[in-house]
């Protein structure tokens, strides 16, 4: 594979991958920002573009800034720290007009600044952190003769390495006690003894540690183990006494070789099963498998933007599709006169419904099931047809299958809440036969990563 020499990075597109031309040929760039003069080493050669590595930087760019964090360059977390937030935010809107101009096709308003995030750290309601024996080595570790005291870690994995993670000393995506308490427990761990998982031979003890928060300051920790030992309800109770705030402490055991935890008992070793957050007057019950967005104070201003856009003034029957834990569905209740919410996960539309009686919201009413199935004809004959539609589909975007059926059933409105420009680009694209886009607004909910949320909303023509 050809050494491309002496290469200028031009741009940052989509998945944040920096983006250079050489002889007219387009080479993605995972490390570099654009401004970067680079020796690149080409590791994949496809018929019009390369994909590269950087071997030697010649000079750095003069849009890069100092990452504030230790562990940045090594962490997998937020990977765009090097850029300051203004240019971070640029690139993103830019993700947004590309997809819209190049996938969709479509004519598009003048796209709205991207709302930036506030906070720019810190901003995770949720975090999950991995225990491991091997733990990612420093250069003057791994060049150093003398032999280490062990290799256990509890941080975040290394990117693309299952078994390899970072020993956060202090990680700037959650706030605290999220830094303490995992402190704490690998201090606490590495005393007693404790073993730490091999992500290759399945062995050890400690597996993950999942910390959610929220802004009204309460704290849920659970705590996933491989096996049951005396041990285990030890360090429990030492974290209760040390944290004795948190709203909720739990535990799994974990025997499986998969870490997900969707088909695992989830027990309460003391405090609530589950944590409120709550946005504008509405409280949300968030279970250890609940779905909650991830940025609860930007959360806030996408379902904002939603409601905006929804333009309900109270008649309308509302479609909430991808409904998750029915939180746009409960947030736009008032405004509707009735909202339907439909959801593949079964358990999802089981907080769904709580969250709706918690609230005192009686005009909503939630459906499990595909969407590609559940939305037919029949479902609409049973629900009455949608005025206006919010969708949030998975990164994926919708089934061909759902958008026929948006579009026989034609509301007046379609809001598209996305945090992929690509896939609702190109769903955009086949709405574009009856629909107008009228207004785009790209949300920053990940600061100091790639990623992008859009709301886009479409009028009938
Ligand atoms: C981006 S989330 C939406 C979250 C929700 N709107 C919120 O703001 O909390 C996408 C949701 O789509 C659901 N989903 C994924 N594939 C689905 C499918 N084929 N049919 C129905 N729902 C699906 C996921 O379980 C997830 O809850």
């Amino acid at each position: 594979m050809p050494l491309l020499e002496k290469v200028t990075i031009e741009n940052i597109g989509a998945e944040g991958k920096s983006i250079a031309r050489v002889d007219n040929v387009v080479v993605f760039v995972k490390e570099a920002v654009p401004g970067d003069v680079a020796d690149l080493q080409v590791f994949r050669k496809k018929g019009r573009y390369m994909e590269a590595r950087v071997v030697k930087y010649h000079s750095y760019s003069d849009q890069r800034t100092e990452a504030f964090c230790k562990h940045f360059g090594i962490c997998g977390g937020c990977k765009w720290q090097h850029l300051p937030y203004e240019r971070q935010l640029f690139y993103k809107e830019q993700q947004v007009v590309d997809a819209f101009r190049h996938i969709a096709g479509v004519k598009i308003p003048e796209t709205m600044p991207i709302l930036a995030s506030d906070p720019t750290t810190l901003y995770r309601n949720k975090l999950e952190y991995t225990f491991s024996n091997r733990r990612w080595l420093l250069d003057e570790e791994a060049a150093s003769d003398i032999p280490l005291e062990h290799t256990n870690a509890v941080g975040l994995h290394v990117p693309g390495r299952y078994d390899k993670v970072v020993d956060l000393e202090k990680c700037y995506l959650q706030d605290s006690p999220s830094n303490e308490i995992r402190n704490f427990l690998r201090e606490l761990a590495l005393e007693m003894k404790l073993s730490f998982y091999d992500h290759k031979t399945n062995e050890g003890l400690l597996r993950n540690l999942i910390i959610r928060t929220s802004t009204l300051g309460e704290v849920m920790v659970i705590l996933s183990v491989q096996f049951d030992v005396p041990e285990l309800y030890e360090l429990l109770e030492a974290v209760k006494i040390q944290f004795p705030d948190l709203s909720s402490l739990m535990y799994v055991i974990n025997p499986k070789k998969n870490e997900s935890l969707y088909d695992q008992d989830i027990i309460c070793f003391s405090g609530r099963d589950h944590i409120f957050e709550q946005l504008e007057d509405l409280k949300f019950k968030i279970g250890p498998k609940s779905f909650f967005q991830t940025n609860s104070y930007q959360a806030l201003r996408l379902y904002q933007v939603t409601r905006e856009f929804a333009g309900l003034n109270g008649d309308e029957v509302l479609y909430d599709l991808y409904t998750g834990t029915g939180t746009i569905a409960n947030f736009m209740a008032a405004h509707a006169s009735r909202v339907v919410g439909i959801e593949s996960v079964p358990e999802s539309i089981e907080d769904a419904k709580v969250n709706s009686q918690l609230n005192g919201i009686e005009n909503t009413s939630f459906f499990a099931g595909d969407m590609k199935d559940i939305f037919d004809e029949s479902f609409i004959a049973q629900n009455g047809k949608a005025d206006v539609i919010i969708t949030d589909p998975p990164r994926a975007g919708m089934h061909a299958k759902v958008v026929e059926q948006i579009l026989k059933m034609s509301p007046g409105r379609i809001v598209y809440v996305s945090c992929n420009p690509a896939t609702q680009a190109r769903d955009v694209e086949l709405l574009a036969r009856s629909y107008k886009v009228t207004r785009i607004q790209p949300v920053d909910m990940f600061p100091h990563t790639h990623h992008v949320e859009n709301v886009a909303l479409l009028e009938l023509i």
